[in-house]
């Protein structure tokens, strides 16, 4: 398939999105006690291998707590989490965090980075990381494309990892897999480095 196809194929699979119902940013404050010793109490997670939750996309941010508590996505302590919170915790949760703001790491210039990011790789058939998450790592809460500029980069490495060997695997249509499968462990680490530090 080439470059411009694949890219195409990708947005027209990328058409599910789902409804979950408005939450409570207030009730959420209190629901997240248990979720501050690692992700911070404002969402600005006290270590890079707990992703900050600050800024993210309500609607994306439920996804992800349904996926754990239904183990579509894999993460034993993040599943035990999950399995006990009603629909209604996982609404406010996620209005809560979505309200937050993102504190943004300082990375120096990534060339390679900056280059897959925006333009993909033309030889290996990777698309543009613009063309869905845009050109500030803002996402689209429509389509549940997250926000992750100023994300921990150790972070989105272990999670594009993790999408490369499917390890995670609650991308709809594997889409995500698709991507990660082809770039390499290099690109992975540049690009990742690149998005932690957009604004
Ligand atoms: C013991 C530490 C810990 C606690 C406590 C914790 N988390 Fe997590 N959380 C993690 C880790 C680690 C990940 C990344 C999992 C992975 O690598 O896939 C994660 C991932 C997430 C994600 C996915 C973020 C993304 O960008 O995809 C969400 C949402 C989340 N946690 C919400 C919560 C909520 C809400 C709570 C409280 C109910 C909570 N977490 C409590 C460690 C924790
Ligand atoms: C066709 C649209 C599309 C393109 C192009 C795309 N992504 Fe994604 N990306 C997604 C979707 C959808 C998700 C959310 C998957 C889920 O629901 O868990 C995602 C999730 C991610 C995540 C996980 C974020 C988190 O908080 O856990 C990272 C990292 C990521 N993408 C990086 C990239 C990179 C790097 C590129 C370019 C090489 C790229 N994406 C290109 C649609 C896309």
């Amino acid at each position: 398939m080439g470059k411009i196809r694949f890219w195409v194929w990708l947005c027209l699979m990328s058409g599910a999105s789902l409804s979950f119902a408005q939450g409570s940013p207030s009730a959420g404050k209190e629901k997240a006690e248990t979720c501050g010793g690692c992700h911070g109490v404002d969402g600005n997670s006290s270590a890079p291998i707990f992703p900050k939750l600050a800024s993210q996309h309500a609607a994306y941010l439920g996804k992800q707590l349904h996926d754990f508590k239904s183990q579509k996505r894999a993460d034993p302590t993040m599943s035990a989490l999950a399995e006990p919170l009603t629909d209604a915790d996982i609404a406010d949760l996620s209005a809560y965090y979505a309200q937050q703001k993102i504190t943004v790491e300082q990375g120096a210039p990534n060339p390679l980075g900056k280059k897959i990011y925006l333009t993909g790789n033309l030889d290996t058939g990777v698309p543009a990381c613009t063309g869905c998450h845009g050109p500030d790592g803002n996402g689209n809460p429509q389509a549940l494309f997250p926000q992750f500029n100023g994300q921990y980069a150790a972070y989105l490495e272990k999670t594009l990892k993790d999408f490369k060997t499917g390890a995670r695997g609650n991308d709809p249509n594997g889409m995500m897999r698709a991507i990660a499968a082809r770039l390499s462990e290099e690109e992975i680490s540049a690009v990742a480095d690149y998005i932690s530090s957009l604004k």
